[in-house]
């Protein structure tokens, strides 16, 4: 079960009380994709594939806004094989709620579950955040898509 709550203790200070864990009751999908058009974080996942990816993660880091009726304020989530690779993915805090802990909060969340693995990622504007969390750049990212984007029946090249 993942928890924040040496960090929750902060967000009462400033009046905003955020809970992380790693639960996907009660999610309003719709409304996730909604925040994140306004965010213009949306890669185009409709709302069942967005949940889709989600529950298919070996780990998810969740945080809700228990002042406004558990509104999903911030979401991460974690590919890993269990052995030695792990893939950080979808790392996105609301913009109402950013520079209070919310995004560095889920990705120590999400490191801790995986010791002794090697954990990658692909960010762009973020690079500083990563850093202070202890990323380091590595010398070239690659990358395909098989096929069409989201299109899972489109062969590939
Ligand atoms: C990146 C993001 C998840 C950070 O979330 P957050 O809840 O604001 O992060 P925190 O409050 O934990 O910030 C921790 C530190 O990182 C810094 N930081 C936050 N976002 C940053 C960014 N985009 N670039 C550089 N530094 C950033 C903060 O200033 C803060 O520094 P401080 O501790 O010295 O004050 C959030 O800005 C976001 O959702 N951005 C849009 C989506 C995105 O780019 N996601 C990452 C894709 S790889």
């Amino acid at each position: 079960m993942i928890t924040a709550a040496t960090s929750r203790a902060r967000w009462h200070a400033l009046g905003v009380r955020v809970r992380i864990d790693d639960s996907l009751e009660g999610i309003d999908w719709d409304r996730v994709v909604s925040d994140l058009v306004r965010d213009d974080f949306h890669n185009g996942r409709p709302a069942l594939s967005l949940r889709r990816s989600f529950q298919q993660s070996q780990h998810v880091a969740i945080a809700r806004d228990e002042d406004d009726g558990d509104h999903v304020v911030g979401m991460a989530r974690l590919l890993s094989d269990g052995v030695c690779n792990a893939y950080l993915l979808d790392v996105w805090t609301h913009s109402a709620c950013r520079n209070r802990g919310v995004g560095s909060s889920m990705v120590k969340a999400l490191v801790a579950q995986v010791p002794g693995q090697h954990i990658g990622l692909q960010t762009g504007e973020a690079r500083a955040f990563y850093v202070a969390l202890g990323f380091r750049p590595q010398p070239e990212f690659m990358s395909k898509i098989v096929g069409t984007w989201l299109d899972p029946g489109s062969p590939g090249p």
